[in-house]
């Protein structure tokens, strides 16, 4: 059987003021007519039944989530009291996913990402699957890289690969999370470099093992939970047991350390949308290079990214900003900073 984890606890801080801690960024329409996280569910149906489909958020977005996904059964929404990062969502829900469907591969899925080509994504799903059934493998999409991001990780691929469905496997030399700039500039020129999609394939056996050896204190935590389970409520074990769990990413504590690694190349139209400037990328420009969406007026204005939320928004004469307006916020930004947006959200948790 095949199953699947979403993760839904991300903050979305780099899309305030649209994105808000109790309406973050999965929960929005960032592009189309559903939101993210309906997007991403959508896109499963043509091929994993939805009771094999699984939700991990904080205990804050769960009622979104059943508002937004309304056929998900309650049971198939795992809770966490308190963020631990990706490593985590993924021990725990492998036990969760375990006990009801005993050894099944596994596909991690982030909540917020934009995937233009739905097909591909099926069939690169579907052979990742079958390489994740042929030894103690983990398995990630990969990402020709366009420019040296230092928010991604970065996987070096071998040339022994193998036939797929189609698609090419490769065997994963290195995986390197979030290099600084240098190494990272140097991935993109080798060639051989992909960025990791953040998109996994493994069977739950599989990613205990490697758990059980690379975070032990997880790994026994994991165990008392699942006797836990036997004679308690599954909330009541994991609103006790995990904020006891490291806060560890799942790219640091287990894909940097693991060597049975392979990497499956594809061409998605991927897009992480982790800032404004991913609306660039996403939306059509007009002819001066604006992503421009609303009510908006712009003469002699160019490479902007204007949101508007109702209200006229004028330019003249600017270059390169993001204006976003809200109900009750107006962000104005340069885009070189889109990234840091998130500072403004700490400044304001300072000043209340
Ligand atoms: N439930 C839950 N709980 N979800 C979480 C948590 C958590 O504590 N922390 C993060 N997530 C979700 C986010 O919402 C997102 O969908 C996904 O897990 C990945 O987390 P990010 O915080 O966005 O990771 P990142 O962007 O720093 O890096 C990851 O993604 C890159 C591609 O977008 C890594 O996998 C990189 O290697 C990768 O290149
Ligand atoms: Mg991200």
């Amino acid at each position: 059987k095949t199953t699947c984890l979403i993760l839904a606890g991300g903050k979305g801080e780099r899309f305030w003021p649209k994105s808000r801690t109790n309406l973050p960024k999965q929960f929005l329409n960032i592009s189309g007519n559903k939101s993210m996280i309906q997007q991403t569910v959508h896109r499963l149906q043509k091929f994993i039944p939805l009771e094999q489909v699984f939700i991990i958020t904080n205990e804050s977005y769960a009622e979104l989530i059943k508002a937004q996904i309304p056929d998900l059964s309650k049971e198939n929404i795992i809770i966490e009291p308190v963020g631990r990062n990706t490593a985590p969502c993924v021990g725990l829900a492998s036990i969760i996913i375990e006990e009801r469907y005993p050894d099944s591969s596994m596909i991690v899925l982030p909540s917020d990402h934009i995937i233009k080509n739905e097909d591909e994504f099926v069939s690169i799903l579907k052979a990742a699957v079958v390489v994740s059934q042929q030894d103690e493998c983990l398995v990630t999409l990969g990402i020709a890289p366009t420019y040296p991001e230092t928010g991604y990780g970065y996987i070096e691929s071998s040339t022994t690969k193998f036939l797929v469905n189609d698609h090419y496997a490769h065997k994963v030399n290195q995986f390197v999370e979030k290099p600084d700039e240098g190494l990272a500039k140097a991935y993109v020129e080798a060639g051989n470099y992909y960025w990791n999609s953040g998109i996994f394939v493994w069977r739950t056996s599989v990613i205990r093992k490697y758990i059980r050896g690379l975070m032990p204190q997880m790994h026994d935590l994991l165990e008392t939970m699942k006797i836990s389970f036997r004679n308690e409520s599954r909330d009541k074990v994991i609103k006790t047991e995990f904020p006891k769990m490291p806060d560890q990413s799942i790219d640091y504590g287990i894909m940097e350390k693991v060597n049975n690694i392979y990497v499956i190349p594809c061409v998605l139209g991927w897009d992480d949308a982790g800032s404004w400037t991913a609306l660039e990328r996403i939306n059509d420009l007009d002819e001066n290079g604006n992503a421009i969406n609303g009510n908006i007026l712009s003469i002699d204005t160019k490479r902007c990214i204007i949101e508007s939320n109702g209200k006229l928004i004028a330019t003249l004469g600017v270059e390169d900003l993001i204006i976003v307006e809200t109900d009750d916020v107006t962000l104005i930004c340069k885009k070189e900073k889109a990234q840091e947006v998130k500072s403004l959200i700490k400044e304001l948790k300072v000043q209340k």
